[in-house]
This record gives structure tokens, sequence and C-alpha cells, in this order.
């Protein structure tokens, strides 16, 4: 296994461009099961849970072929409606293969995901989403197992304790497409990413309003067809390059982002006196004077992005004064806090509460990755830190940002892997 070193202290400098988003992609990707016609998935990043979903469309008798960043899905050879506990268990998204299957096999079984180490995170909502468009549910040694004469449109309320859920609206939205008349499904997820999905699925051929609003409709037709897609750029990637420019005291041009996916980070930097100058899909970012210590809330889109907390608090941890963030999606989202003390950041965790006194400097030191994003505010606690920082476990970072260090090297920064 791999770690990743980093020699700190260098200013990273020049452009960099952000690759496709995952977070689009793995649904997408499970939506290719609505139809036995091939489709081409564009953009998509070379990212293990990417590959992940790439062997459970294989296992569920999907032909797939990928390359450079082209991704076809074509006809079903055997069909199967079981998503196995192997691959499911190693990464949660695959569990929006449910609503694609229940609704092309009118029976689905799709092993729990589990826990994970930033919360419970449960599976009520898609359950429920499920059982209002008429299925049978049942939880069978460890499966969720799903059956359904004829799904039928409905209305439904999908919000949670936490609010709206991203893959449990997906799910149900696809299940959706093809259930019998009208289903409205209110206090629907917002993410731009739930908003790239439904215009996959009528590109397919299916009929949806309100995607990217709280209120989605979505009228079922009697089939889909293949089709061409390219997936959008990754909002959270691009966010992670726009910390890294300013925790480093750098000057970069992001490329292929969209801004409008970036309101909330774009405000929060802005508060912090962070100059971001965009133009035609790129967008500078550098610091514009000394950066001021600023408050966060993690909310559902387009509030500020859980999957971004870990990054800003990395930047919070080398700014003067006292920072508090509040994690309000997965309020034990925290495994990168015992991590950047080690490295000399002041953080204290008060329940979902991290308040942060802004150190002059942090030491490099041998630290471990324990989540995707906890892994990418290691990375950048490590581009600032004196001396060298290894981070052990990347196959977290691997997960979810295309070759990381390679992109961050050719902006400057001293990173390597070696063997652990
Ligand atoms: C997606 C993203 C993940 C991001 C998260 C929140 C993908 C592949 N992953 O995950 O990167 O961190 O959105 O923006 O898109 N909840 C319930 N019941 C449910 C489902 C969720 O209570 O049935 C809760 C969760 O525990 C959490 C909140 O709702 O507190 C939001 O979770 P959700 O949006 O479902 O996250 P994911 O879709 O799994």
């Amino acid at each position: 296994m791999d770690k990743l070193v980093i020699e700190g202290g260098q200013r990273l400098k020049g452009g960099v461009s952000v690759s496709g988003s995952k977070n689009s992609t793995l649904p997408i990707l499970a939506a290719t099961l609505l139809t036995d016609d091939s489709c081409l998935i564009k953009g998509v990043p070379s990212l293990r849970d990417i590959n992940t979903m790439l062997k459970i469309l294989r296992s569920l008798g999907k032909g797939v072929e990928y390359d450079k960043g082209r991704v076809i899905v074509g006809a079903s050879g055997n069909k199967n409606y079981v998503a196995d506990y192997r691959l499911v268990s190693t990464m949660r998204a695959s569990f929006c293969v449910l609503g694609p299957l229940l609704a092309r096999f009118k029976k689905a079984k799709v092993s729990l995901p589990g826990g994970c180490v930033i919360g419970i995170r449960p599976v009520d909502l898609h359950i429920k989403g499920i059982k209002a468009l008429g299925a049978d549910v049942n939880i069978e040694s460890g499966y969720v197992v799903a059956k359904a004469r004829k799904l039928k449109g409905n209305h439904m309320y999908l919000g949670g304790v936490y609010g709206s859920s991203v893959l449990a609206t997906d799910n149900v939205m696809m299940a959706a497409t093809l259930a019998h008349g009208k289903t409205v499904i209110e206090s629907a997820a917002c993410e731009p990413e739930v908003a790239d999905l439904a215009e996959f699925l009528i590109k397919m051929g299916a009929k949806i309003k309100g995607h990217g609003t709280p209120i989605i409709e979505i009228e079922g037709v009697k089939h889909l067809h293949g089709a061409e897609y390219t997936v959008i750029p990754d909002r959270i990637e691009a966010g992670t390059f726009m910390i890294a420019s300013l925790i480093t005291g750098g000057d970069i041009v992001i490329k292929n982002i969209l801004p409008q996916h970036l309101g909330a980070v774009i405000d929060k930097l802005d508060e912090a006196g962070v100059s971001l100058i965009g133009n035609n899909g790129s967008m500078r970012v550098r610091p514009k004077r000394r950066l001021k210590p600023v408050n966060v809330n993690t909310l559902p889109y387009p509030g500020f992005p859980t999957d971004m907390q870990a990054q800003i608090m990395s930047l919070m941890c080398l700014v003067p004064g006292i920072s508090v963030i509040t994690e309000k999606i997965y309020p034990d989202r925290f495994m990168h806090v015992a991590e950047l003390n080690r490295m000399g950041a002041r953080i204290q965790r008060e329940g979902p509460h991290a308040i942060i006194e802004g150190v002059k400097g942090l030491s490099g030191a041998p630290v471990m990755a324990s989540d995707l994003r906890a892994s990418a505010s290691l990375v950048l606690a490590g581009l600032a830190a004196r001396g060298k920082t290894s981070i052990s476990r990347i196959y977290h970072l691997e997960r979810g940002y295309e070759n990381l260090d390679k992109k961050l090297e050719a902006l400057g920064a001293r990173i390597w892997r070696e063997k652990e």
C-alpha cells in the first residue's frame, strides 16, 4: 500500500483542471440499469469508487467498457437483480442501484451498506420513498429486498432529521421514471448532482420537472432508451483546489469549474478575504489580504457542503483568531480533528462544533487518513506545514480525487508516493 509524502511550504501556482463529478457519475451509471440500450457517459473520472460501481454493473449483467474518461454501458447479458454485500459494503453509493433494479425487474435485493466512519448513515428515507411507490420492502439477512407487481406514482415527503437525502432522492426519482402515473417528491435534495442525474434521465426519455428544487415531479413513462451524456465538473474537487491555493498563499487558476455550484463556498471565502476572479469556466483564487476567521455551518445544498468541511477546517487552522465549524449533516464527521492537532493545530471539538484557534504554523507529521474528505484536509495541511507529512491509508483519497498528487505536483507541490 502507498503512502503520500509531502514536503510542505511551497506556494502553489499555475492552472489545474477539475475532473468530472464523482457524485454525479455514480448514480448516472446506476441509471443505465433502467434500459437495455447502450449508454455513453463522458467525463468519467478514474477513481476507485467509479471502478466499484462498474464492478457492480458487471455483476448485475451489464457489459461495461471504460477508456479515457468514457464509459460505454452495453446491453445486459445475464440479468441479475441482486447487489452483493462484498461490493455494496465497500461503497455506500452503490445502494442507488435499488431504485433502477426495482423499476426494471419489479424486484431488487441490495445489501444494506452499513455505517461508516463519518456516522451511522441510515437508509430509512430510501425505503420510505420506494414503499410510497407501492413496493413491499423487507430486510432479510442484511439485504433490502424490494418487490412490486407494479410501481405507482405517489406524492411523498422525503425530508429526514438532517434534511433531504441525495441518494434517497436519486433512488426514488429513478424508480419513479418507470412507475405508472405521476410522482411528486417534496423535500427532494437540490444538489447539482441530483439535477445532473435528472438531466441524464431526461435524455433517456424520462419526464422530470423541478430537479434542482425541493419539489421534483416525475411523470412515469413505459420505457427508457440509451443516451449519451457528459457529467458536470466536480464541485468538491474544485473547492479543494481553492483551499490548496489559499493555504499555501498561492495563485491558482482552476479550470472546468462551475462557480454557480459553489455559491456557499465562494461566499465564505469572500468573507475570509479571498480574491476570486471567474472567467469562462475558470476561476483564479488567491488571498486578497491576510485572511480572517469565519464561522461555517454545513447544510444541504445550496448551503455549505459537508464534503468541504474538513478542507476549510485545515485553512482556518492557520488563520489568526477563532473560527467555529458546525457540522449539521453528519455530527460525527470529525475524524480529521485529532490528526490536524497532531500537526500542531488547536482544534477543540464540542459535539457537532469544532472550535479552531488559528496558529502561526503547522508542522509535518505522520498522519492517518480516515475517510475521503478527511484525507483531503490532511493533504492541504501537509502542503502548508513545515517539514514532512506522510499520510497513510491513501486509498481513501483515491476513492474521490483523480490524480490528486500529480495535479498538485504540477502546481509546484513537493509530493510523492512511497511504499508503506
Ligand atoms: C451524498 C454524497 C456525499 C455527501 C452527502 C451529503 C454521493 C455519492 N454522496 O451522500 O458525498 O457527503 O450526500 O451531502 O452523492 N439520512 C437519513 N436517512 C436516509 C438517508 C440519509 O437520515 O435514508 C441522513 C444522513 O445520515 C445524513 C443526511 O441524511 O445525515 C444526508 O445524507 P445523504 O444526503 O443521504 O447522503 P448520501 O446521499 O449518502
